[in-house]
């Protein structure tokens, strides 16, 4: 077992109310000398959505790309869904995860980014089918009839034969949202999914977020600075500052009496 794995060590509880389906114990990332994550522990109920605030630098991105398994951990351990993210158990020993663990694991999760990232080459249908097809083993009626089910759900079932650039950035995020719904992951990462968008097309984007929120069991895992919008959809803030979670609670608790100063500062920079 890797000296920086201990399976039975105790971290903090997830919040009551679900099955822990995310688990970060004393994840350490570096990049050269400087250590964005020092040691973080935290972890997430199944069913539960969690907001990620914090002053820029401070790691949010960096834990979301962890899940998604584009970075990798230089200590400690991701969990998901009771799986090692980056380790698999061969023959009662933890071993660095092989390529085909981490496609496993990382199928119970989709993420949606601050720029979209659709396939500029392919129409709106064909965004949202094509991991459903290509990684799940879905038919293509089957991969159809989901994107055809989840555009009408965010309000483009009438632009499935658009290519990316012919829709409005609002317009492109929601069909992010469709693609990363579409392989039903269990968990969902949102990185400031609003903040490239022009102010009056925030709002539609918001609001379906707030309707999967309210409607699925999905699990959600949020950084935003929509303040609003956290206040709403969250069972549980998490303040970041220098790779650590300096402050949890409530959005109530966290929104209007913080207990750090450093929290207070933050707030009030943002709110
Ligand atoms: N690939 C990388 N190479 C080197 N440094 C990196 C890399 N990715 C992130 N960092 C550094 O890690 C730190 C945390 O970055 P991260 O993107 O996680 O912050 P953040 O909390 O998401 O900030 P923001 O609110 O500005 O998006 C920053 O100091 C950043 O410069
Ligand atoms: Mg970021």
């Amino acid at each position: 077992m890797p000296a920086d794995i201990n399976p039975t060590a105790k971290t903090p509880e997830a919040p009551a109310g679900g099955d822990e389906l995310i688990r970060f114990d004393k994840v350490v990332k570096r990049f050269g000398g400087n250590t964005v994550l020092d040691e973080l522990d935290f972890s997430v109920a199944s069913g539960k959505h969690v907001t990620l605030i914090g002053p820029s630098g401070s790691g949010k991105t960096t834990i979301l790309r962890l899940l998604m398994t584009l970075l990798k951990p230089d200590e400690g351990s991701i969990k998901v869904g009771g799986d090692y993210l980056t380790h698999e158990e061969k023959n009662g020993t933890l071993v660095p995860a092989g390529e085909k663990h981490i496609r496993e694991v990382r199928k119970n999760i989709g993420m949606v980014f601050q720029q979209f990232n659709l396939f500029p080459n392919m129409k709106v249908l064909r965004n949202i089918m094509e991991a459903p097809v290509t990684v799940l083993g879905l038919s293509k009626d089957e991969a159809e009839q989901r994107a055809r089910e989840l555009l009408d759900m965010v309000g483009l079932g009438d632009r499935c034969d658009a290519y990316p650039t012919q829709l409005s950035g609002g317009q492109q995020q929601r069909v992010a949202i469709a693609r990363a719904l579409a392989m039903r992951p269990q968990v969902l990462l949102l990185d400031e999914v609003t903040s490239a968008l022009d102010p009056e097309l925030v709002a539609g984007v918001l609001d379906v977020l707030r309707d999967i929120a309210h409607t699925t069991d999905i699990t959600m895992l949020c950084v935003t600075h929509e303040m609003g919008f956290a206040r709403d959809i969250s069972d549980q803030v998490l303040m970041f500052d220098a790779g650590r979670v300096i402050e949890s609670g409530s959005p109530e608790k966290i929104f209007t009496e913080p207990e750090h100063d450093r929290t207070r500062e933050f707030l009030s920079a943002v709110l």
